[in-house]
């Protein structure tokens, strides 16, 4: 069955089976292999994309469900990896191994979007549900107060913030499939 929607700002036409995951399709049908499978049970936010400006896990998103969505990868996030997340994070060394970090900063991007001043608190709520195994979370969290002050045109780099990942969520609706789920505890 074929699905129409528009991938990074491009209307593309998919033809694959109707249960076959987002993820998949990014991946292996339109070799956009910025979003990596981690879990593939909407637990680790590896995949993690936007779907009309909301972040949401590409594992759990069915094609089928997605006729006329509006989808962006980390591909699509800047024509020239200059988006004020992919600089900050460039200007910190924020990744370490890197595998999770194209969903991180997809989280990060839309939680930008919505707030152009978050607080840790609402870092830690956005992001709660982006694992990364190799614990860059401080820097991270360093990285998106930076890229907020690119973004708002400043050059300062602000106060670090305390260590740590409070627990939230960042579900954008209560029925919005493929949504951020919370995972996260202050240790992990
Ligand atoms: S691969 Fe882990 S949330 Fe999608
Ligand atoms: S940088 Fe290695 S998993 Fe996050």
């Amino acid at each position: 069955m074929p699905v129409n929607l528009k991938i990074n700002g491009k209307p593309v036409t998919v033809d694959v089976a109707p249960d076959t995951p987002l993820l998949w399709v990014l991946r292996d049908t339109l070799d956009l292999k910025g979003s990596k499978f981690g879990c593939g049970v909407g637990q680790c936010g590896a995949c993690t994309v936007h779907r009309n400006g909301a972040a949401v896990r590409s594992c759990q998103l069915r094609i089928s469900t997605l006729e006329g969505a509006d989808i962006r990868t980390i591909e699509g996030l800047s024509p020239d990896g200059t988006h004020a997340l992919q600089k900050a994070w460039e200007e910190l060394d924020v990744p370490q191994c890197g595998y999770c970090q194209a969903g991180q900063i997809m989280s990060a991007a839309a939680l930008l979007e919505r707030n152009a001043n978050p607080t840790d608190t609402d870092i830690d709520n956005a992001m709660n549900g982006n694992i990364c195994r190799c614990a860059t979370y401080i820097r991270i969290r360093e990285g998106i107060k930076r890229a907020a002050v690119l973004k708002r045109g400043g050059g300062m780099v602000p106060a670090s913030g305390s260590p740590g990942r409070p627990g939230g969520a960042d579900a954008e609706t209560a029925d919005n499939v493929g949504a951020p789920k919370s995972l996260f505890d202050a240790t992990r």
